[in-house]
């Protein structure tokens, strides 16, 4: 599906600058903790690799790959987990990194999951919150952007597996 660009909500340097804050504050809370960095893939693929080279505590990542059934610009409903964690997170402080929040159902599903492998702590940031759109309460430490209810494209965020390249 080809789209036409509109316009451009934040630049590199917007973003650079907010993942500066974002990860200053994520290295002062889990200070001292055993953090995991879990980015939920393949979204938050560049969001995860910008935020992780911020922050300045020892951190571990690790990667879980969701996605919804639909295409395009359609919202996930039905989620399915197609890689699921790999690392042994129990007893430590596990961190949800997600490039965009919509309805919240994909990382509700995702709090479920998480939790039951029983983590010392479990949060989420996200980096652009559609805040308008949500269905489902879903509790987030951290959160980048507000935005409107725009279909938005670029840094890991596709429209049918296209435009996650650009910047
Ligand atoms: P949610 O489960 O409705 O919160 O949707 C989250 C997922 O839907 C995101 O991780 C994206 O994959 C996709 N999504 C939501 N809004 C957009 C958008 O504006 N552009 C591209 N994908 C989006
Ligand atoms: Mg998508």
């Amino acid at each position: 599906m080809i789209i036409e660009i509109q316009e451009i909500l934040f630049d590199e340097q917007t973003i650079a600058k907010k993942i500066d804050e974002l990860a200053a504050q994520i290295s002062k809370d889990y200070a001292g903790k055993d953090l995991v960095l879990v980015g939920i893939l393949k979204g938050a693929a560049i969001f995860m690799a910008d935020l992780m080279r911020r922050i300045s505590i020892p951190v571990a990542i690790d990667f879980v790959c969701a996605s919804s059934y639909g295409m395009a610009t359609v919202p996930a409903r039905e989620i399915r987990i197609t890689k699921d964690i790999g690392a042994d997170i129990k007893g430590r402080h596990v961190l949800l990194v997600d490039m965009i929040i919509d309805t919240g159902e994909t990382l509700a599903c995702l709090f479920r999951k998480t939790a039951e492998k029983g983590p010392a702590s479990l949060k989420a940031v996200v980096l652009l919150d559609k805040k308008p759109r949500r269905t489902v309460d879903v509790p987030l430490a951290y959160r980048g952007f507000e935005i409107p209810d725009k279909f938005v494209v670029g840094y890991g965020v596709d429209c049918a597996e296209r435009y996650r390249n650009l910047p």
